[in-house]
């Protein structure tokens, strides 16, 4: 076995390492790694990380679940917010949940979902008001945590437990990549450690009132929780409480970031490239004239479903899979401890210049046949591979029909957008002015 040393990326700076590049400008950080070498070591504090992104690395790491696991810190963090839910779980647990709440995703399943995404697209555009700057960031997370919660618990929710949520799991959503990347955020009696701890204690008080109603009233209402209820695995167990609480809110923070931070992307992206928004319209224009975009209308929308492909190529929500090593092991030629953190980093990987020619360049008809084998992994690979693809793609792409068939953003803050690093890659703050496209509250 060839084993080298492995190579550690430039620009370390003395006991914090990468740490504050990665906390201040990750991707800008993340575009400084191509050429140093794969794995390429990069220090956060004291701990230290292997970067891959070759296509046949990151597919030897995301297929050996028995060498590479969901283990150590990082996922430790993750799950004290989590619990043991199906995307953080270690592979012990993992065959059972998964056997349990992928029935939920069903194919069959989607159009039942996807009318409540219409629903929730048209409510959110009808409050837009022509000439109004608004946040597409936040509408877009306001939108996919509608329907999140929608999903989940069908009516069994009132607006104002709704909005509480929802606004707590924002500030969890900030918080945790933080807490991830610097353990000391929780050490001091800050405001935003309160802050951070109240919606904490929110969130869980909220999920846990909503799963008690739910068994109290005994009623199946066809939604997300109403099988997780119902489910039973091999053995014929239900989730216990407190799996149960863990799954929901795995469900929600896996469906809901994601597939916002992709139609925030997707709504700038769009709006910065006149020739893309000019064949999206031509598409949309073509259907029912400013309906919103319903199931039916899908097979209709192909350009809408290429927007979508390339932004996630470009920024892929789950910009870095991580996975701890399990024992000893090697990985091209260089030697890994038990115990290294591995991050197939899924943003490098989709950018290689050998996969995606001029990979910097949004071209949505990259997707008119197959990308190459192994290089466009937005949403991961092999038994973790996400459950919810055609639940997020769908949401992404009805939102991007039923905005463009009314409106059209043009960016309306200065500067560059700042990728804000959660453990999602968003595109943060993103005021865009809107202007009317056909009749209607638009004008
Ligand atoms: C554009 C939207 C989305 C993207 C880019 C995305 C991406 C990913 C990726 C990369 C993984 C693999 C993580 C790993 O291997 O450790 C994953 C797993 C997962 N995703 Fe998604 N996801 C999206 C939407 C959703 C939605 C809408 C849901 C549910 C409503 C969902 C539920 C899950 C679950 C439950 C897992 C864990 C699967 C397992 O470990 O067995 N995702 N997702």
């Amino acid at each position: 076995m060839r084993t080298d040393r492995p190579v550690t990326a430039p620009g370390g700076v003395p006991l914090l390492g990468h740490l504050p590049a990665l906390l201040s400008r990750p991707l800008a950080f993340l575009d400084t790694l191509p050429g140093c070498g794969d794995p390429v070591r990069v220090r956060v504090g004291p701990r230290e990380m292997y970067v891959v992104s070759a296509p046949e690395l990151v597919q030897q790491v995301l297929a050996d679940r028995a060498g590479y696991d969901r283990t150590g810190p990082l996922y430790a963090k993750i799950r004290a917010f989590l619990g043991n839910g199906l995307a953080s779980c270690p592979r012990a647990d993992h065959r059972r949940l998964r056997r349990i709440v992928q029935p939920a995703f069903q194919h069959a399943l989607l159009p039942h979902y996807a009318a409540a995404m219409t629903d929730e697209a048209a409510a959110l555009t009808a409050g837009w008001r022509a000439g109004q700057v608004v946040d597409v960031t936040h509408e877009a997370f306001r939108l996919t945590t509608a329907v999140a919660v929608r999903t989940l618990f069908s009516a069994g929710l009132e607006p104002r437990a709704a909005e509480a949520l929802r606004g707590a799991l924002d500030v969890l959503l900030r918080g945790i990549y933080r807490r991830v990347v610097l353990p000391a955020a929780d050490l001091l009696p800050t405001p935003a450690r309160r802050t951070y701890r109240r919606a904490l204690a929110t969130w869980h008080a909220g999920v846990a009132a909503i799963i008690a109603d739910y068994r109290a009233r005994g009623i199946d209402r066809g939604d997300v929780l109403s099988l997780l209820l119902a489910a039973r695995d091999e053995d014929g167990r239900p989730l216990g409480e407190r799996e149960l609480a863990d799954q929901v809110a795995t469900l929600v923070l896996a469906g809901a970031e994601t597939t916002s931070s992709a139609l925030a992307w997707s709504l700038r992206l769009v709006a910065e490239h006149p020739d893309v928004e000019r064949a999206l319209h031509a598409e949309v224009d073509a259907g029912p004239a400013g309906a919103p975009a319903r199931w039916q209308d899908l097979p209709q929308l192909p350009y809408t479903a290429r927007v979508i492909s390339e932004t996630l190529r470009l920024y892929p929500p789950a910009w870095a899979i991580s996975r701890t090593t399990t024992r000893p092991t090697e990985l091209a030629g260089v030697r890994l401890p038990a115990g290294a953190l591995v991050v197939c980093c899924l943003y490098l990987l989709q950018r290689r210049p050998e996969l995606f020619p001029d990979p910097e360049r949004f071209d949505p008809d990259r997707f008119a046949g197959e990308p190459p084998r192994g290089a466009y992994l937005p949403f991961g690979s092999g038994a973790t591979r996400c459950l919810g693809d055609r639940f997020g793609l769908t949401e992404a792409a009805l939102a991007l029909a039923t905005v463009a068939g009314r409106w059209r953003l043009r960016p309306a803050g200065t500067g560059p957008v700042r990728p804000v690093p959660r453990l999602v890659l968003s595109p943060g703050p993103q005021p865009m002015l809107l202007s009317g496209r056909v009749s209607g509250p638009a004008g």
